[in-house]
């Protein structure tokens, strides 16, 4: 087991043990993992752990293990988790996939994540860098720095207004929807969206938000949903990806897709980055100055394809969708949860919002384990 510095150990004399391969904000999910029993090792160092390393910290007994979506979670670590007693393992992060749900369910581990408490988060860092590229945010900034602003001019950083444009949304399940109402009902946007699934209460908040427009006098907004990706791309002034990654939406946006674009479209992503063939982005941003792209995450995170931080049409930051505190302290509280509530033999919570778990007398469930059924977890009746 660890004899390594750069982890630290908290309640060593629990009868569990965890094992969380980074410091997590706040408080409140060490309590929780320390009531239930558990010693909770955590990894201090800065560095992505390798697989090697955190085989070595599961050892030979190892009840359960919290992990971050730059770890690849797949047959090699649960097998390890598996042989050394392990039963849930939960990913810091609403998205999953970093991690291999069928080979984690092979060796009986529950797998949970984190939704709910980045939704609106998250949609308001895409809303952040629709607006950061649309007027022109970065650039303009850099060149006030620079002491090159001379005073005011009638074509100094012309942009995009949006106020009555269409946004487009690929992807409207909880973050894609929270993002097309924040555009529709702050800048009156008419919502074109593309998902397997319809919305259907995406599609009614905003005819209820269309009608009240009408009652003030104005004319409504517009709801559709899409028939394919290509109808969003052409129609859409701004396209928003919500979808999760998987083999079917891999480089989802390709060349050939960008071309489909108009001429002045703002492309954001803050769902994944290999959505995005990122090589092909960086030819169509150089190839077309007036097209704009605001971007969260990136193809081979942290790395950036040649040419990406060289345009003036990009505005990057780096994964920082759910970063506020009272998200990233909501999420370690949800992964938390998730590991001792599954310790505890709690039943899964499939009731919707995650949100009672932040409240201080908790719902005795684990808040959101995506193979429990597999796994013939019961549910929550309480
Ligand atoms: C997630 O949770 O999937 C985000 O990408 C990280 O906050």
């Amino acid at each position: 087991m660890l004899k390594d510095q750069s982890w630290k150990v908290y309640n060593p004399g629990g009868d569990r043990r965890v094992i969380v391969t980074r410091q997590l904000p706040g408080e409140r999910w060490l309590k929780i993992l320390t009531q239930a029993d558990c010693r909770v090792d955590v990894r201090t160092s800065p560095e992505i752990p390798s697989i090697e390393e955190i085989i070595s910290a599961i050892g030979d007994r190892c009840s359960g293990a919290i992990g971050q979506l730059t770890e690849t979670w797949g047959e090699e670590l649960f097998s390890a988790l598996g042989s050394a007693g392990g039963r849930v393992y939960s990913n810091y992060a609403v998205g999953y996939n970093n991690v291999d749900v069928d080979a984690a369910t092979r060796h009986r581990i529950c797998v949970g994540n984190t939704p709910g408490v980045l939704t609106e988060t998250t949609a308001e860092m895409a809303v952040a860098l629709t607006f950061s590229v649309a007027r022109r945010v970065v650039e303009a900034d850099k060149f006030i720095r620079k002491g090159n602003f001379k005073g005011w001019l009638p074509t100094l950083f012309l942009g995009e207004l949006l106020s009555r444009k269409t946004v487009g949304v690929i992807g409207a399940g909880r973050i894609g929807a929270a993002y097309a109402r924040m555009m529709v009902e702050g800048y009156k946007m008419d919502l074109i969206y593309y998902d397997l699934c319809r919305n259907g209460v995406l599609e009614a908040y905003i005819a209820a938000y269309g009608d009240f427009l009408v009652s003030r006098g104005e004319e409504p907004v517009a709801c559709r949903r899409a028939e394919s990706v290509e109808e969003v791309l052409q129609i859409a002034d701004i396209v928003s990806l919500h979808p999760v990654l998987d083999t079917s939406t891999h480089h989802m946006i390709n060349a050939e897709r960008l071309k489909s674009m108009k001429k002045h479209a703002i492309l954001v992503n803050a769902s994944r980055g290999p959505l995005i063939d990122e090589e092909a982005l960086v030819d169509h941003c150089r190839n077309n100055p007036d097209f704009r792209a605001g971007l969260d995450v990136f193809e081979d995170e942290p790395e950036l394809k040649p040419g990406l931080s060289a345009l003036d049409n990009v505005v990057m930051v780096p994964h920082l969708g759910s970063a506020t505190g009272w998200t990233r302290e909501g999420m370690a509280i949800l992964a938390a949860g998730n590991v001792a509530g599954i310790l505890m033999g709690y039943p899964a919570w499939k009731k919707g919002s995650s949100l009672p778990f932040l409240e201080d007398d908790p719902p005795k469930a684990a808040p959101s384990i995506v193979n429990s059924e597999e796994l013939g977890i019961s549910e929550y009746a309480g």
